[in-house]
């Protein structure tokens, strides 16, 4: 690797920064956020250093699922602003070194985008085979994704007396994807977001999108799905030689190198890590980081071009689903006991630090932890903050509240009247007169300046996103160390799971005489190596360090 390769695979050291427009920042006062908003907001965004926005669903839209009920691939949520405000704002966050990526969701349409409408009209209306159709549902019963709300994935359209296939919502049908005019319309769609200007998507739901098991057709008609993936990725890769494709993809780990395309990486190019992220919940329960030192190292071998993309929270529920039941339940004990905390019996509805009952120094190494996993970190938005969430606004609602800017009116996210905004905001100690992006933008000490801190010297260690990594051996319960190794260099991380202080002992390999351990976190310390390559370095109760190797004749800096 060659340092100038972090611009062309800019997706492996990307910092990548979650936000419904929606409930970012209401620019006109009418309760809802816009994209003027949050072209106001780029520089906000500039200063904590992020390099890649992703922008949940801003179509069109009923607004029945958040907006991932579309019903209008090529248009612009009215309420958000128009093309105009979509490209001015494209066009300034280039300006400020960042690329925007989009929601892609094509597993469904919403039951109101008129190829829905036309279909059900009659059952040959040229728009029928865009969706999945059958006379009975099949014997072997699925399980809908939200159970709570759904008990079949397949629904009785009255008028034409078949049912049609929805995984997600009743009022979201699924697309038949192998009918090839569907294929055409999904590329047209991506052709279109980036020919104004979109660096790519996060692709939603894909195992859903590939599922083609419901379509009753010859074996022999359809197409391979993984071929679909590949092709929409060639597709991609025609139109725009820099663009990604993310995918939402909680698949086991036998299942994501043909999603990431195989040796050749000529699928998805990034994959959210979602068993490493259950697997750090269970460690943070038990004040043990074996489970995720597990699941890193269950991580199978990907190509040069791929990468994981770790996370903390997003805009769902915190699902443990590929969490033994046991372990499911330990997670829900340590972080979500009540039964309003918990959802579809699988997930927790709460952001991190009230998860950890706002203890600073604990969401402080979990943040560590994110950004020196391996891998690129993507952050939900307010997780800079310290966000809470507001329980009473009901399952994923609960972490889908308002920006916290200020203390003022509304945290600062409108001036409209409280009850015209897109949801409650949050209220006791998270409220925005204790978190807010005004006040931390001016305590050096705040949770802000630390995660830009973490941004900063994640975008300057690019072995976190290309290197190798490896756990370092120690005898501290509680406690990870871990290497990682790249062209650049090598630095070590260390984080203490536990609440007591402990003292770590490890040894590095290859090490030479008067290298150092310079400290990235905190300014000015630097450990010595002793001649064997072992260092000890004391541990606060739920400590991290992050230690780069730094060899007096080398040109790397400290
Ligand atoms: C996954 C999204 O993350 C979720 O919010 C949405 O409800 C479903 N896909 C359906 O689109
Ligand atoms: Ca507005």
């Amino acid at each position: 690797m060659r340092i100038t390769d972090t611009s062309d695979l800019w997706w492996k050291t990307a910092v990548i920064y979650c936000l419904d427009v929606e409930t970012f920042m209401d620019w006109n006062d009418d309760g809802i956020g816009d994209f003027e908003g949050l072209a106001h907001r780029m520089d906000y965004l500039h200063e904590l250093g992020i390099t890649c926005l992703w922008l949940m669903p801003f179509y069109p839209t009923p607004n029945k699922d958040d907006g991932y009920d579309i019903s209008d691939f090529f248009g612009v949520d009215e309420r958000l602003g128009d093309f105009g405000d979509f490209v001015e704002m494209i066009r300034m966050a280039k300006d400020r070194g960042i690329r925007v990526i989009i929601d892609l969701v094509v597993n469904h349409t919403s039951d109101t985008h008129p190829w829905f409408v036309e279909a059900r009209k009659s059952k040959d209306n040229p728009y029928r085979d865009f969706y999945v159709w059958r006379d009975h549902p099949p014997r072997k019963k699925e399980q809908p994704v939200f159970p709570d709300v759904e008990d079949s994935v397949w629904e009785l359209d009255p008028k034409t007396n078949q049912y049609y296939l929805h995984h997600f919502y009743k009022f979201q049908p699924d697309l038949n994807v192998t009918n090839p005019k569907v294929r055409d319309e999904i590329a047209k769609i991506m052709g279109f977001w980036l020919q104004l200007g979109v660096s790519g998507f996060r692709v939603d739901a894909v195992p859903f999108l590939m599922d083609e098991s419901g379509v009753q057709a010859p074996e022999a008609e359809l197409a391979h799905p993984l071929d679909f993936l590949k092709s929409l990725r060639a597709f991609l890769g025609r139109r725009s030689g820099e663009a990604v494709m993310l995918g939402e993809a909680n698949l086991p780990r036998k299942d994501q190198v043909d999603y990431f395309g195989g040796e050749d990486g000529d699928g998805l190019s990034m994959q959210f890590d979602f068993i490493t992220m259950q697997n750090l919940y269970l460690s943070l329960a038990r004040q043990d980081p074996r489970p995720l030192e597990k699941a890193l190292a269950s991580r199978p071998e990907v190509a040069i071009e791929s990468q994981w993309a770790n996370f903390v929270r997003n805009h769902d529920e915190l699902t443990l689903d590929k969490l033994t039941d046991e372990e499911r339940q330990e997670v829900f004990a340590a972080f979500g006991p009540e039964p309003r905390m918990q959802v579809y019996d699988r997930g927790i509805i709460r952001r991190l630090p009230p998860m950890l009952d706002g203890d600073p120094r604990r969401i402080r190494m979990v943040y560590s932890l994110l950004f020196s996993l391996p891998g690129t970190p993507v952050l939900f938005y307010g997780e800079e903050l310290g966000m809470g969430e507001n329980l009473d606004a009901g399952t994923r609602s609960a972490v889908r509240t308002p920006m916290q800017w200020t203390s003022g009116t509304n945290g600062g996210f409108s001036n409209a009247p409280t009850r015209k905004l897109p949801s409650p905001l949050v209220g006791d100690g998270y409220s925005p007169d204790h978190v807010n992006a005004s006040d931390q933008r001016h305590d050096p000490d705040s949770m802000l300046h630390f995660v830009r801190r973490l941004v900063e010297r994640y975008r300057s260690s690019p072995e976190m996103g290309w290197g190798t990594f490896e756990v370092v051996k120690q005898d501290a319960p509680g406690v990870l160390a871990h290497v990682l190794s790249g062209a650049e260099g090598r630095m070590v991380a260390v984080h203490n799971f536990s609440g007591d202080p402990a003292t770590v002992t490890f040894r590095l390999s290859d090490v030479e005489a008067d290298d150092v351990l310079v400290d990235l976190l905190v300014d000015g310390q630097v450990l010595s190596l002793e001649s064997d390559g072992s260092a000890t370095i004391a541990m606060d109760g739920y400590g991290y360090r992050w230690l780069r190797v730094i060899r007096p004749s080398g040109k790397r800096l400290g």
